[in-house]
């Protein structure tokens, strides 16, 4: 079966794609000639991740799957969230994004954080929705060079080293991510109604 992740970074589209099997052709954004940079204009993760899956089925007529994560930091109400990417401003570099998330921080007295992702499905019009979450805090130096993103200031629970201190094996092993991609691959392996 055919299946368009809606994305265009080929890296997470083999990933998925060895997890998956031969039973599932994943293609990308731009194998089906989608070369739009699809809106997110919602408030929330589960309703952007949606809103690009739904694009994808409304103009091209192709089952879909896309994936959308934020950074939730209570402290912050809920922010940077859906503006995670851009979150000071559109150049969507991780470095001022960081300095602006400790800036805002600074002086707050808790800084516990979750990382959201939400994965929406949508098979011959029926839509489904994963979702996966890690919790942690938001450090105030950065440490580590791995991964991207906040990973160099989020110390996800029950670890002494952050995301960036890891390797991908070990934050695979509990990020987001991951947690919200195993229930897909759960699911798409195990629906009748796919096989
Ligand atoms: P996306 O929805 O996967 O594009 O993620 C949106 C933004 O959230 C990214 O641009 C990053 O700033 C942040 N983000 C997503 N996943 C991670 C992660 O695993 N580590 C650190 N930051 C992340």
């Amino acid at each position: 079966m055919k299946l368009c992740f809606a994305t265009n970074n080929l890296h997470k589209l083999e990933e998925i794609q060895a997890l998956l099997g031969t039973h599932f052709e994943l293609v990308t954004l731009k194998d089906i000639g989608c070369d739009v940079d699809i809106p997110e204009p919602y408030n929330t993760i589960a309703e952007n991740s949606k809103g690009k899956a739904e694009y994808v089925w409304d103009n091209f007529g192709i089952s879909c799957f896309a994936d959308d994560t934020g950074l939730v930091v209570d402290a912050l109400n809920g922010e940077p969230g859906v503006k995670s990417a851009r979150y000071a401003g559109p150049q969507r570099d991780a470095g001022d994004n960081i300095a602006l998330l400790l800036k805002n921080l600074a002086g707050l007295p808790d800084p516990a954080a979750r990382f959201i992702t939400v994965i929406t499905l949508v098979v011959n019009g029926y839509y489904h929705q994963f979702d996966g979450s890690v919790e942690g805090t938001i450090i105030f130096e950065k440490r580590g060079s791995n991964g991207f993103g906040y990973d160099p200031v989020f110390l996800p629970e029950g670890h002494d080293r952050t995301f960036a201190e890891m390797t991908l094996a070990e934050k695979s092993s509990l990020s987001h991510r991951a947690r919200a991609f195993a229930k897909l691959v759960d699911f798409l392996k195990t629906s009748q109604d796919l096989q």
